[in-house]
Protein backbone atom coordinates (compact mmCIF):
# COMPACT_ATOMS: atom_id res chain seq x y z
CA UNK A 1 0.00 0.00 0.00
CA UNK A 2 3.12 2.33 1.01
CA UNK A 3 4.57 1.82 -2.40
CA UNK A 4 1.37 2.46 -4.27
CA UNK A 5 0.99 5.58 -2.62
CA UNK A 6 4.76 6.51 -3.50
CA UNK A 7 3.74 5.85 -6.80
CA UNK A 8 0.75 8.19 -7.12
CA UNK A 9 2.61 11.01 -5.12
CA UNK A 10 6.03 10.78 -7.77
CA UNK A 11 3.50 10.70 -10.57
CA UNK A 12 2.06 14.02 -9.07
CA UNK A 13 5.30 15.59 -8.75
CA UNK A 14 6.03 18.14 -11.10
CA UNK A 15 8.90 15.97 -14.24
CA UNK A 16 11.43 19.31 -13.52
CA UNK A 17 12.29 20.40 -9.87
CA UNK A 18 11.97 23.91 -9.34
CA UNK A 19 14.82 26.62 -10.15
CA UNK A 20 14.77 30.00 -9.13
CA UNK A 21 15.30 31.66 -12.27
CA UNK A 22 15.33 35.07 -11.16
CA UNK A 23 17.26 37.49 -13.22
CA UNK A 24 18.42 34.88 -15.86
CA UNK A 25 18.86 36.40 -19.05
CA UNK A 26 20.35 32.98 -21.26
CA UNK A 27 21.86 35.22 -23.80
CA UNK A 28 24.02 37.23 -21.16
CA UNK A 29 25.14 34.13 -19.68
CA UNK A 30 26.28 32.32 -22.78
CA UNK A 31 28.06 35.32 -24.05
CA UNK A 32 29.75 35.26 -20.45
CA UNK A 33 30.44 31.60 -20.29
CA UNK A 34 31.35 31.14 -23.77
CA UNK A 35 34.80 33.09 -22.68
CA UNK A 36 35.78 29.83 -20.84
CA UNK A 37 33.95 27.29 -21.65
CA UNK A 38 36.73 25.94 -23.99
CA UNK A 39 39.31 25.68 -21.42
CA UNK A 40 36.81 24.33 -18.31
CA UNK A 41 35.26 21.52 -20.68
CA UNK A 42 36.03 18.27 -19.19
CA UNK A 43 36.39 15.22 -22.02
CA UNK A 44 34.43 12.87 -20.35
CA UNK A 45 33.47 9.57 -21.74
CA UNK A 46 29.74 10.31 -21.99
CA UNK A 47 30.90 12.75 -24.70
CA UNK A 48 32.88 10.02 -27.13
CA UNK A 49 29.67 8.23 -26.42
CA UNK A 50 27.81 11.14 -27.67
CA UNK A 51 29.81 11.69 -30.66
CA UNK A 52 29.90 7.64 -31.61
CA UNK A 53 26.37 7.50 -31.40
CA UNK A 54 25.93 11.06 -33.55
CA UNK A 55 28.52 9.52 -36.26
CA UNK A 56 26.82 6.60 -36.45
CA UNK A 57 23.26 8.42 -37.21
CA UNK A 58 24.81 11.13 -39.45
CA UNK A 59 26.74 8.07 -41.63
CA UNK A 60 23.15 6.78 -42.62
CA UNK A 61 21.93 10.19 -43.48
CA UNK A 62 22.07 11.47 -47.49
CA UNK A 63 23.66 15.92 -46.92
CA UNK A 64 25.78 17.94 -48.45
CA UNK A 65 25.84 20.62 -46.29
CA UNK A 66 25.32 21.40 -42.71
CA UNK A 67 24.17 24.38 -40.54
CA UNK A 68 25.10 23.69 -36.80
CA UNK A 69 23.86 25.70 -34.40
CA UNK A 70 25.16 26.21 -31.17
CA UNK A 71 28.39 24.93 -32.19
CA UNK A 72 30.08 25.91 -29.58
CA UNK A 73 34.26 25.44 -29.60
CA UNK A 74 33.81 23.10 -33.13
CA UNK A 75 33.69 19.70 -30.71
CA UNK A 76 30.78 18.36 -33.08
CA UNK A 77 31.97 20.13 -35.94
CA UNK A 78 34.82 17.92 -36.02
CA UNK A 79 32.68 15.20 -35.87
CA UNK A 80 30.73 16.06 -38.92
CA UNK A 81 34.28 16.48 -40.82
CA UNK A 82 35.68 13.51 -40.21
CA UNK A 83 32.21 11.51 -42.13
CA UNK A 84 32.95 13.96 -44.43
CA UNK A 85 35.68 15.59 -44.92
CA UNK A 86 35.43 18.76 -46.92
CA UNK A 87 31.93 19.30 -46.40
CA UNK A 88 29.94 22.70 -47.06
CA UNK A 89 29.72 23.08 -42.87
CA UNK A 90 28.07 26.34 -41.16
CA UNK A 91 28.51 26.78 -37.58
CA UNK A 92 26.45 29.73 -35.64
CA UNK A 93 26.95 30.36 -32.14
CA UNK A 94 25.66 33.91 -29.79
CA UNK A 95 29.56 34.10 -28.82
CA UNK A 96 32.43 35.35 -30.62
CA UNK A 97 35.21 33.69 -28.10
CA UNK A 98 33.60 30.34 -28.79
CA UNK A 99 34.56 30.51 -32.55
CA UNK A 100 37.70 31.05 -31.83
CA UNK A 101 38.28 27.42 -30.94
CA UNK A 102 35.75 26.28 -33.83
CA UNK A 103 38.04 28.51 -36.44
CA UNK A 104 41.05 26.55 -35.10
CA UNK A 105 39.11 23.16 -35.34
CA UNK A 106 37.21 23.88 -38.67
CA UNK A 107 39.75 26.29 -40.69
CA UNK A 108 37.51 25.80 -43.60
CA UNK A 109 34.16 26.49 -42.24
CA UNK A 110 32.03 29.31 -42.16
CA UNK A 111 31.19 30.60 -38.77
CA UNK A 112 28.62 33.07 -37.86
CA UNK A 113 28.43 34.69 -34.45
CA UNK A 114 24.86 35.63 -33.94
CA UNK A 115 22.08 34.48 -31.66
CA UNK A 116 19.70 31.85 -33.52
CA UNK A 117 16.88 34.46 -32.67
CA UNK A 118 18.32 37.24 -34.87
CA UNK A 119 19.76 35.02 -37.67
CA UNK A 120 17.61 35.76 -41.15
CA UNK A 121 19.56 33.13 -43.28
CA UNK A 122 18.97 33.34 -47.61
CA UNK A 123 19.69 29.23 -47.71
CA UNK A 124 18.35 26.32 -46.59
CA UNK A 125 20.91 23.50 -45.49
CA UNK A 126 20.50 19.68 -45.85
CA UNK A 127 21.33 19.00 -42.56
CA UNK A 128 20.53 21.44 -39.07
CA UNK A 129 22.16 20.19 -36.35
CA UNK A 130 22.21 20.99 -32.66
CA UNK A 131 23.51 19.33 -29.86
CA UNK A 132 23.73 20.42 -26.67
CA UNK A 133 21.60 23.34 -27.50
CA UNK A 134 17.80 22.73 -27.16
CA UNK A 135 18.00 22.07 -23.39
CA UNK A 136 19.52 25.88 -23.01
CA UNK A 137 16.23 27.19 -24.66
CA UNK A 138 13.40 28.57 -22.30
CA UNK A 139 10.19 26.67 -22.50
CA UNK A 140 8.24 30.20 -24.00
CA UNK A 141 10.48 29.99 -26.99
CA UNK A 142 11.21 26.45 -27.20
CA UNK A 143 8.34 26.40 -30.01
CA UNK A 144 9.77 28.65 -32.27
CA UNK A 145 13.23 27.57 -31.93
CA UNK A 146 12.34 24.39 -33.40
CA UNK A 147 10.09 25.69 -36.10
CA UNK A 148 13.01 27.89 -36.98
CA UNK A 149 15.34 24.56 -37.02
CA UNK A 150 13.08 23.07 -39.27
CA UNK A 151 12.40 25.89 -41.56
CA UNK A 152 16.31 26.07 -42.51
CA UNK A 153 16.52 22.30 -43.43
CA UNK A 154 16.09 21.14 -46.67
CA UNK A 155 16.02 17.87 -45.57
CA UNK A 156 17.17 16.85 -41.92
CA UNK A 157 17.59 18.19 -38.65
CA UNK A 158 19.20 16.10 -35.86
CA UNK A 159 19.23 17.30 -32.38
CA UNK A 160 20.99 15.96 -29.14
CA UNK A 161 19.76 17.03 -25.67
CA UNK A 162 19.56 15.81 -22.20
CA UNK A 163 15.53 14.28 -21.84
CA UNK A 164 15.44 12.04 -18.89
CA UNK A 165 14.15 13.21 -15.65
CA UNK A 166 15.90 14.23 -12.94
CA UNK A 167 15.28 13.94 -9.20
CA UNK A 168 18.14 16.51 -8.08
CA UNK A 169 17.90 20.51 -8.68
CA UNK A 170 19.07 21.52 -12.07
CA UNK A 171 20.63 24.74 -13.00
CA UNK A 172 19.10 27.81 -14.05
CA UNK A 173 20.36 27.22 -17.52
CA UNK A 174 19.18 24.09 -18.34
CA UNK A 175 15.38 22.93 -19.01
CA UNK A 176 13.90 19.44 -19.70
CA UNK A 177 11.75 19.15 -23.17
CA UNK A 178 9.18 17.44 -24.35
CA UNK A 179 11.41 16.78 -27.82
CA UNK A 180 8.86 13.81 -28.87
CA UNK A 181 6.19 16.66 -29.49
CA UNK A 182 8.50 18.77 -31.51
CA UNK A 183 10.48 16.14 -32.74
CA UNK A 184 8.42 13.43 -33.90
CA UNK A 185 9.11 9.62 -32.57
CA UNK A 186 12.62 8.61 -34.20
CA UNK A 187 15.01 9.11 -30.89
CA UNK A 188 18.21 7.30 -29.97
CA UNK A 189 19.07 7.08 -26.33
CA UNK A 190 22.76 7.79 -25.37
CA UNK A 191 23.41 7.57 -21.52
CA UNK A 192 20.99 10.58 -20.18
CA UNK A 193 20.50 12.35 -23.54
CA UNK A 194 18.06 11.49 -26.74
CA UNK A 195 19.53 11.88 -30.07
CA UNK A 196 16.29 12.94 -32.86
CA UNK A 197 16.01 13.06 -36.05
CA UNK A 198 13.08 14.81 -37.62
CA UNK A 199 12.82 14.72 -41.91
CA UNK A 200 11.62 17.11 -43.84
CA UNK A 201 7.89 15.82 -45.11
CA UNK A 202 7.53 14.05 -41.46
CA UNK A 203 3.91 14.84 -39.87
CA UNK A 204 3.54 15.64 -36.29
C1 LIG B 1 26.31 23.47 -24.13
S1 LIG B 1 27.03 24.39 -25.41
C2 LIG B 1 27.12 23.12 -26.69
C3 LIG B 1 28.19 23.41 -27.72
C4 LIG B 1 28.36 22.32 -28.80
N1 LIG B 1 27.11 22.09 -29.51
C5 LIG B 1 28.83 21.03 -28.18
O1 LIG B 1 28.01 20.11 -27.99
O2 LIG B 1 30.03 20.93 -27.84
C6 LIG B 1 25.69 25.41 -25.99
C7 LIG B 1 26.13 26.41 -27.05
O3 LIG B 1 24.99 27.09 -27.55
C8 LIG B 1 25.30 28.47 -27.69
N2 LIG B 1 24.05 29.23 -27.59
C9 LIG B 1 23.23 29.32 -26.49
N3 LIG B 1 22.15 30.06 -26.78
C10 LIG B 1 22.28 30.47 -28.07
C11 LIG B 1 21.47 31.23 -28.96
N4 LIG B 1 20.31 31.75 -28.55
N5 LIG B 1 21.89 31.42 -30.23
C12 LIG B 1 23.06 30.88 -30.66
N6 LIG B 1 23.87 30.15 -29.87
C13 LIG B 1 23.49 29.93 -28.59
C14 LIG B 1 26.27 28.74 -26.56
O4 LIG B 1 27.06 29.89 -26.77
C15 LIG B 1 27.08 27.46 -26.51
O5 LIG B 1 28.24 27.53 -27.32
Amino acid sequence: MRTFLRSILARLKPSQPEVDRTGFDPHAYWLNRGKTYERDFSYDPRYTEQENALGAILGRLDFNSVLEVGCGFGRIGEVVERLKPGIDYTGLDISPDQLVGARRRLPNATLIASPLEDFQPDRRWDLVLAVEFLLHVPPDRIEDVVAKLKAMSAGHVVTLDWDTPVKGRIAPHNWRHDYQRWLGPRRVAVSTAGIYHWQLGDAL
